[in-house]
């Protein structure tokens, strides 16, 4: 079903907002529940599509899922290994974290190779280069995955040439039950990796210098299941103060974790937002016109985080002055630029940087979402326009961001969701 959010601009965000578990740490912790022989008890699990989606991958593997509120329960004891289908992987790419944890159970892993997405090619290389050190030999073919380790996984040292995110997540997953003691160096930082740890931890894993950039795993024989609060969300978090600050407003985010968004935090002090860290809350009010931050440049944590860059550029294309924005992770996350100047924002993309000269005053229009970050920032934006925007598209938001409209809604916004066939009997 295609949706939109139909929005009238104009209205200051004020109030205060509770922030969703951490989607980019539901995520590879759910799939490590595929390497545990018991009940897990996953808490402040937000309800979004890609959670749904690693839910039905986790249930064709034979485990018994289900969900009470915002807590999922996973028992894997009847977890069998199956290959995992098309169907199911496209859902979504970041399934090519079940790899490692199915490797890890089993020893052999087949699925559909995970392709791309709208922000770039995704490649697996790095992935699949560490499980071949743990002794696993992988075979790509027809769009197939075939990863085998008949004689059962052997630590490695490991040095990742990049610090990907979803690599390290499938080598601490394969690391886990491995033979010996596994190092990896230039592991990636974020946050969500460390959660990923605690969990993997209080099941009976044993990793040391998650968060750090190095980490020492020791195998163990088998994973039980255990009780894990997920991390609150950092990237929907500063979403929410973008947008905040882009309509003039003032918002107070309840309990999350202020070092968790340390990196995004000197850019709206930079703008000119009065932003006060107490305790877990963080409160930031706007300026009654922005600043523009001259250079941004994305980085792996604890850098900028390439997840803010798209809402943080919407921001910046109502502040006064012009911003460099540098997108150093993805090679191709600037669709939201052409649909930001249908809304009467001045930028412009010249490789790799996106030159963001600020205007007074954006004007609504209809839109459509490229990708999930991109998406919200179309949101923001509308927002913060004048008049009436349509956001198409919306599947891709709803995949990141969980009851977006009535968090919004909480806030002042005058935001609604409309079914395609409803928007299209209204425009009659
Ligand atoms: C995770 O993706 C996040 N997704 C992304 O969030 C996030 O943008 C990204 O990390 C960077 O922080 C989840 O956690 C589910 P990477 P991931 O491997 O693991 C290249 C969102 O909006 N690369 O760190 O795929 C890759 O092409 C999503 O919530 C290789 O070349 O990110 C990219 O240019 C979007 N070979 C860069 O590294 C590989 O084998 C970063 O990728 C792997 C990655």
């Amino acid at each position: 079903m295609n949706a939109s959010f139909e929005i009238t601009g104009g209205k200051r965000l004020q109030g205060e907002i509770s922030i969703q578990g951490a989607k980019n740490s539901a995520l590879p912790i759910l799939a490590a529940t595929v390497l545990t022989d018991g009940v897990s008890e996953i808490r402040n699990c937000p309800a979004l599509s890609d959670v749904q989606a690693t839910l039905n991958i986790l249930r064709h593997l034979g485990c018994e899922v289900s969900r009470k509120g915002n807590t999922v329960f996973v028992n894997s004891q009847g977890v069998q290994n199956k290959p995992i289908p098309e169907d199911l992987m496209h859902e979504m790419r970041s399934s090519i974290i079940f790899l490692g944890a199915v490797l890890g159970r089993f020893g052999r892993a087949e699925m559909s190779a995970p392709g791309g997405c709208e922000i770039g090619l995704r490649p697996i290389d790095l992935h699949l280069d560490a499980l071949r050190k743990f002794g696993a030999s992988i075979s790509e073919e027809h769009g197939k995955i075939i990863c085998e380790c008949p004689s059962g996984l052997r630590a490695a040292d490991i040095t990742l040439s990049f610090p990907s995110v979803g690599a390290t997540e499938n080598i601490m997953l394969a690391a886990c039950t491995a033979e010996g003691t596994t190092t990896l160096f230039n592991a990636a930082r974020e946050p969500e990796i460390s959660d990923l740890a605690d969990f993997l931890n209080a099941s009976g894993a044993w990793i040391q210098g998650a968060g750090s950039g190095e980490m020492v795993i020791e195998g163990v024989r088998a994973l039980s299941g255990c009780r894990h609060t997920v991390i609150p969300d950092r990237i929907v978090a500063t979403s929410y103060l973008a947008a905040a600050a882009m309509t003039g407003g003032c918002v107070r985010l309840k309990d999350i974790i202020p070092a968790h968004i340390g990196p995004v935090l000197p850019i709206f002090r930079e703008s000119g937002c009065d932003v006060q860290v107490k305790g877990r809350d963080v409160c930031c009010t706007a300026p009654p016109v922005l600043r523009a931050v001259k250079n941004i440049r994305t980085m792996p944590y604890p850098g900028f985080p390439t997840d803010m860059q798209a809402p943080i550029m919407a921001m910046m294309s109502v502040a006064e002055g012009t911003t460099v924005i540098v997108e150093t992770i993805f090679e191709s996350r600037y669709k939201h630029v052409s649909e930001l100047n249908r809304l009467g924002a001045h930028i412009r993309v010249e490789g790799r940087a996106a030159v963001v000269e600020g205007v007074r005053q954006l004007t609504g229009a209809s839109v459509v979402s490229p990708d999930l970050r991109g998406g919200f920032a179309l949101v923001a934006a509308g927002l913060a326009a004048k008049g009436k925007t349509t956001v198409k598209e919306i599947r891709h938001i709803e995949r990141g961001y969980e009851d977006i409209c009535a968090a919004l809604t909480s806030l002042g916004a005058e935001i609604k969701r409309m079914d395609e066939h409803v928007r299209q009997q209204s425009n009659e």
